[in-house]
């Protein structure tokens, strides 16, 4: 399966957004791991959110993966590589009344695809689902690709801790949704 945005894939979107489970552990640790300028979890960490009480978690994990439907099944690396495990995943925490979006991570071989979108409307819907009037998060400056992930989203720079982030150092940048200028 080829998830590069410039070949010639429709539909755009076609990623199945769930809540994680315990099964999805070891994918998301995986891509956690694999990627550098995610956010880095401890295993129980993860653990911790996997195994919390249904009924009120004040952490949210969902993975997206594979619809079944749009994506190519022709062989290939890359195809075999995503196909065994998630194409993404997102953990916010609920500071009532607010969300912060912790972590977004989508595999390499699976990003321009709009799956980092859907992870976030995800996020969005449960944010006014709950009736949330905001969602926070903080980002280095230098993460283009996620800031435009969040401004396209409706986000809006709010603030800036200097030297926030260390290997390398660097600024962090803060982000704000107001459901309020972004009805639905
Ligand atoms: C940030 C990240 C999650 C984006 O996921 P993605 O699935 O590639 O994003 P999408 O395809 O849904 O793109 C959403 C929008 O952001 C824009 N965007 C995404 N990556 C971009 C990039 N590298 N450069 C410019 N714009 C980019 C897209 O153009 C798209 O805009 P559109 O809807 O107008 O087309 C992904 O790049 C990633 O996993 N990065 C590494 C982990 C990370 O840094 N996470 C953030 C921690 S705070």
């Amino acid at each position: 399966m080829n998830l590069n945005p410039k070949a010639d894939r429709e539909p755009r979107e076609s990623a199945l957004i769930r809540p994680a489970t315990p099964s999805d552990l070891l994918s998301v640790i995986t891509l956690e791991r694999q990627c550098a300028s995610a956010a880095h979890w401890t295993e129980q960490q993860y653990e911790k959110i996997l195994h919390a009480e249904p009924d009120l978690p004040a952490r949210r994990l969902w993975v997206a993966e594979r619809s079944g439907a749009g994506y190519s099944t022709q062989d290939s690396a890359a195809d075999s590589k995503v196909v065994s495990g998630i194409l993404g995943f997102l953990t916010a925490l609920h500071c009532a009344p607010e969300w912060e979006l912790e972590n977004i991570v989508v595999a390499p071989e699976a990003r321009l695809a709009g799956i980092g979108k859907q992870l976030l409307n995800r996020l969005l819907a449960t944010a006014r689902e709950t009736n949330s009037p905001s969602v926070f998060l903080e980002v280095r400056e230098s993460n283009m690709a996620a800031r435009s992930l969040y401004e396209k989203a409706g986000f809006q720079q709010t603030g800036r801790r200097k030297a926030y982030y260390t290997n390398p150092q660097e600024d962090a940048v803060l982000y704000t949704w107001l459901e309020s200028r972004n009805p639905e």
